[in-house]
């Protein structure tokens, strides 16, 4: 049977894509060795630096985010070297393993899940390792298993403190281009993004931003490369070129999402991040449920995740969403599954799409009999009505 209206995808990414991209990406195919493709290539080679916040390079693969963490790891590190990660959820877990598989010696610090990165935890390792053994320091800034986001700035000057020369990889796939990231100012070495989520894209690209300190321990790293070597693409790249077919269509939308992002504001995105964060979480209060993060200052702006009541299945709950209002929650991963669904309010999102979302929510809840209070959607509308730039012209109108 035909369902009406649009699909609700709010899982935490693939995110929705805007009409706008999706018609920026309705273009023949065209030849990725023409003048008219390096007009594209230098447009979105430039273009993305802006979005990472960074003057130094950044390497575009065709490939999904766990490509992009890949060409990270083996093109500044060599065989047996120690990284340092950190257990903030299912993503993180799966980039260690990654490592291991690659043949780095992964030490992880064990945490619960329910926050981010303890800058003092890296800290003290860090000291801990009087002969700088430790190459790179790898963590995941919005960990999309959980809804924890950790302060990278914070995490920078862990390391500064301990004196140690470690690499910083932070994995930014599920936070760029909806929470604030700042790969030059935070000093981070290698900066790891995906298309699908904060930029508003499909699923297939996959990002590397470099600082001159990755590049260099990029020209001594002796792991195999081949199909991710950051010394193929750059001198290609520096021409509006790829070594190899690139993803073009998918270029030309992300041509438009940097320009939509830039249009907006990227204070304006983050902000808009923000309150959609803020209001999901006053409904899921309003409901009597919890918030799985437990650290205020790590909730994240582009994700809830809401762990369910007195042992319900998370699942049972999502399928009877998706039935019956034909909206995608996102599930449970490893070690929470089943027990935790997650809100995905990120990337080409607004007021309304966000109470259609909390209003799915609250609907299935009462269809799946999952015990909760009243009113959690009429927590997140109240909040929304309110508009604090009324308020000010009001405060300033008074004086
Ligand atoms: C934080 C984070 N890291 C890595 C990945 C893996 O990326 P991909 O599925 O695009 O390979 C994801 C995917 O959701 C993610 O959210």
């Amino acid at each position: 049977m035909r369902t009406a209206g649009r699909h609700f995808l709010q899982i935490p990414g693939p995110t929705n894509v805007p009409d706008r991209v999706l018609r920026a990406m309705d273009m023949p195919t065209m030849d990725h060795r023409s003048e008219a493709f390096a007009k594209l290539g230098h447009r979105v080679l430039d273009g993305i630096k802006t979005i990472f916040k960074t003057s130094g390079p950044v390497v575009i693969y065709p490939a999904s985010g766990t490509g992009a963490w890949e060409a990270a790891l083996v093109n500044a590190l060599s065989p047996g070297d120690h990284v340092l990660m950190y257990e903030t959820g299912h993503f993180a877990s799966l980039w260690r393993t990654m490592a291991g598989r690659l043949g780095l010696d992964p030490e992880f610090i064990q945490s619960d899940w329910r926050s981010g990165v303890d800058p003092a935890e890296v800290e003290a390792r860090l000291k801990d390792d009087k002969a700088q053994s430790i190459k790179a320091v790898c963590v995941v800034h919005n960990e999309t298993s959980t809804g924890c986001t950790s302060r990278i700035d914070e995490v920078r000057r862990a390391i500064d403190a301990a004196g140690h020369t470690a690499l910083l990889m932070v994995d930014t796939i599920a936070s760029l281009g909806s929470i604030d990231y700042r790969h030059d100012e935070w000093g981070v070495d290698v900066t790891v993004g995906g298309s699908q989520k904060g930029l508003m894209l499909p699923p297939g690209l996959s990002f590397n931003a470099l600082s001159e300190k990755a590049l260099k321990a990029s020209q001594s790293a002796r792991l195999p490369k081949a199909f991710w070597a950051w010394e193929e693409m750059l001198p290609a790249n520096a021409k509006g070129f790829f070594p190899y077919t690139p993803a073009t269509n998918l270029l030309y939308g992300l041509a438009e999402a940097i320009d939509m992002l830039h249009e907006e504001g990227l204070d304006n995105v983050f902000a808009r991040h923000d309150r959609h964060a803020e209001a999901t979480r006053r409904a899921v209060r309003g409901w009597g449920l919890e918030v799985f993060c437990t650290e205020p200052r790590h909730y994240s702006s582009a994700l809830t995740a809401v762990l369910m009541p007195g042992g319900q299945s998370a699942d049972h709950f999502r399928k009877i969403v998706l039935d019956a209002f034909d909206m995608s929650l996102g599930s449970g991963l490893t070690k929470i599954a089943d027990k935790v669904f997650r809100i995905g309010h990120l990337g080409d999102f607004n007021d309304l799409m966000l109470a259609g979302t909390l209003s799915g929510v609250e609907m299935g809840l009462e269809r799946a009999g999952v015990p909760h209070g009243k009113g959690g959607v009429q927590a997140a509308l109240n909040f929304l009505a309110f508009d604090p730039a009324a308020t000010e012209a009001e405060g300033e109108r008074a004086h």
